[in-house]
């Protein structure tokens, strides 16, 4: 056990202490001698000496000075120590007590930041070996990370500021002072008082009507890790889609949105039939303005969701499978570090594909895996030649780094084609039978990649004498020469037809076929064409990447007027197509463009589309001017993004 005075002598004369011990030793640099001591490589905390077991919130939201102040009432478990470390990361804290009932001031220190800023301070607070009650009195400033505040005009209906948290992976840390380690499992509840004419959510049990006062209480009663403590505040209002299931929006959204995702109740009957009871009673979904940053989070009990997913015919529904998934994989069962992030993703793009195949059927699930196959192409490519080629294995080593450099589609769908491939191997129904009882058995637990290797041989691999190369899979670098294979004509053909366009043919053309009517003498004249509704969105996806970079002005105009993909209001396609057209030279695409980036915040299309452009000093430019106007409707998470891709501050 360490004391109090022998961290502070660490943290402040660390570069003597550690160079002539530890450092010289091991070689580490200082956050990493750190970070060794602990728990894990992103957290400060000593969980291992004390661990918050319950955290309760008093919090106080005030828009006019875009500050949350708060009380972090933290009820530990305590193995003996005299000191508890927590995390924190841009916040200001005022004082620290202890005790329940009655608070004593006790005294804390804030340890140095990491070189390059990504954990945030250690705070050290002196506790005894018997103390269980640490409350933190703090508030929130500009640099915390976690928190988006929006004016009305960024929101749909442009009368209310709204605001709203992003926790995942280590950003908590930033609007609450905590053990941030998702190996550390918490109940939580909350008070928290808002304006009178909004309404507070928190990814616990909600309510689903507002109160005159703006006092809101919440509670979360099973255990979860604390990246999916989550707060949002604005004009919502909800409606219920099913026995345990409903959306919250601002009003003018909620309508489409009870439309666009009216399949919910159908996505959880699904996906408890495949993998077991629901186990957080109610699953809401809380549609955010166009800022956030990815298109879905887990947040437990109530998914956060992109209103971009909203495209108005249900095709991009998959992010809602794949949220509702994270319920068992994710927040059931956690990955152990960031270093495992795989093992929340991968069995997430997994079982999203299954509850897609429940729903719509093969086909469809069939196209879906191969769209994400593809990126996980382009990303192979990319991390092979970066400096992290390592990072194409699915277990991580991220100590030192952000835990988001983990954020890629190796994690996601070279995860979810190992079980894929895992499947082929055992069959279905084992391969079900065995995701059974590992949610089962690791309900509330985290689990490691090791763990997991562990359990897979003891119930799959051994009781069927079944050779499988697991460990070629998690620990070594690429896809496997053993892959799953999909094939899918629908795939197939629609890049046969951008192949035929490409060459020439007019795919346009209105062609004139005469059909013979069952049982009478005449023919009936039928006009076919090609229009966008003859194929789904993910489809035309398909169609637009598989058109070289090549491609003339005129073919890209020729498609936009036949098919106006530019203006589509489709997300996934409005990407794909301003890349296309970026790397085309394909300029008509850009006042669409610039309304886009105006409005979305989502960091996976946002992005891509800053750093294509920045590959031309023209396009660079345009780019730079766009961002001046748009960054101040981005989340700090993209804004960050962004500035780094563009090189500006
Ligand atoms: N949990 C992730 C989002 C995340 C991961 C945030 C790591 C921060 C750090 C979420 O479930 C997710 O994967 N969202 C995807 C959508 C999904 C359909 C692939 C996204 O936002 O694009
Ligand atoms: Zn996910």
């Amino acid at each position: 056990m360490r004391s109090l005075l022998s961290l502070v002598f660490i943290l402040s004369l660390s570069s003597v202490f550690f160079s002539c011990n530890l450092r010289a030793k091991k070689n580490l640099s200082h956050t990493e001698v750190i970070a060794d001591s602990v728990f894990d490589n992103h957290s400060y905390a000593n969980v291992r000496q004390i661990r918050t077991t319950h955290l309760h919130l008093d919090l106080d939201v005030n828009f006019s000075n875009q500050t949350v102040y708060g009380v972090a009432r933290h009820t530990m478990q305590n193995y003996g120590t005299d000191t508890a470390i927590f995390d924190m990361k841009g916040l200001e804290i005022q004082k620290v007590t202890l005790g329940k009932k009655k608070e004593e001031e006790t005294d804390f220190i804030i340890g140095q930041w990491d070189k390059d800023s990504i954990l945030g301070q250690p705070l050290l607070v002196t506790i005894n070996s018997k103390t269980t009650h640490v409350n933190i009195y703090y508030k929130t400033t500009d640099k915390t990370e976690a928190l988006d505040w929006l004016s009305p005009t960024l929101t749909t209906g442009k009368k209310h500021p709204f605001v709203y948290t992003q926790g995942q992976a280590i950003l908590t840390r930033s609007w609450i002072p905590l053990q941030d380690s998702p190996a550390n499992r918490i109940t939580y509840s909350a008070d928290v008082k808002v304006p009178q004419d909004l309404m507070a959510v928190m990814s616990a049990k909600n309510a689903t009507k507002r109160n005159d006062k703006g006092e809101y209480h919440f509670t979360m009663k099973q255990p979860i890790p604390c990246y999916l403590i989550a707060l949002a505040v604005g004009d919502l209002n909800y409606k219920k889609l099913g026995p345990n299931c409903g959306v919250y929006a601002e009003p003018e959204l909620l309508q489409t949105s009870a439309r666009e995702f009216s399949d919910l109740p159908r996505m959880i009957q699904a996906a408890e039939k495949l993998y077991g009871k629901y186990r957080w009673e109610q699953y809401d979904l809380l549609v955010l303005p166009y800022s956030f940053p990815f298109g879905g989070m887990e947040n437990p009990r109530l998914t956060f969701v992109n209103p971009t997913v909203i495209a108005g015919d249900k095709s991009l529904v998959s992010v809602i499978a794949h949220e509702l998934a994270h319920s068992w994989s994710g927040n059931l069962v956690t990955n152990r570090s960031w270093d495992d992030f795989w093992l929340n993703e991968g069995f997430t793009v997994y079982f999203e594909n299954r509850i897609m195949e429940a729903l719509y059927g093969k086909e469809i699930s069939d196209i879906l895996a191969l769209i994400e196959f593809q990126e996980l192409q382009d990303d192979l490519k990319e991390i092979a030649q970066s400096e992290h080629p390592e990072d194409t294995r699915l277990k991580l080593q991220l100590r030192g780094r952000d835990p988001d450099d983990g954020l890629t589609d190796i994690a996601y769908v070279k995860g979810a084609f190992f079980l894929k491939t895992l499947e082929r191997d055992a069959g279905r129904e084992r391969l079900d039978n065995f995701l059974n009882s590992y949610f089962k058995s690791f309900a509330f637990k985290t689990v490691s990649s090791e763990t997991f290797v562990d359990y897979l041989d003891e119930h799959l691999l051994k009781p069927h004498k079944l050779a499988f190369n697991t460990n070629e899979w998690i620990y070594q670098e690429g896809i496997p020469k053993n892959c799953y294979h999909i094939s899918s004509p629908r795939f197939d053909e629609i890049q046969s037809l951008a192949d035929r366009f490409v060459k020439g043919e007019n795919i346009f053309k209105r062609k004139v076929r005469w059909i013979k009517i069952k049982g009478r003498k005449k023919r009936r004249k039928q006009v076919i064409q090609l229009t966008r509704d003859k194929h789904i969105a993910q489809e035309w996806q398909a169609f637009i990447r598989r058109l070289p970079n090549t491609i003339s002005v005129e073919k890209m105009r020729e498609i936009d007027y036949n098919l106006h993909f530019r203006s589509w209001t489709n997300s996934e396609i409005q990407y794909e197509w301003f890349i296309k057209g970026i790397r085309a030279d394909y300029s008509d695409i850009r006042p669409e463009m610039e309304k886009f980036l105006l409005k979305v915040g989502r960091r996976k299309y946002v992005a891509p589309i800053y750093r294509e452009l920045a590959k031309t000093p023209e396009n660079l430019a345009w780019a730079k001017e766009v961002f001046s106007k748009a960054s101040e409707h981005y989340h700090p998470v993209t804004k960050i993004t962004v500035q780094e891709i563009l090189g500006v501050k």
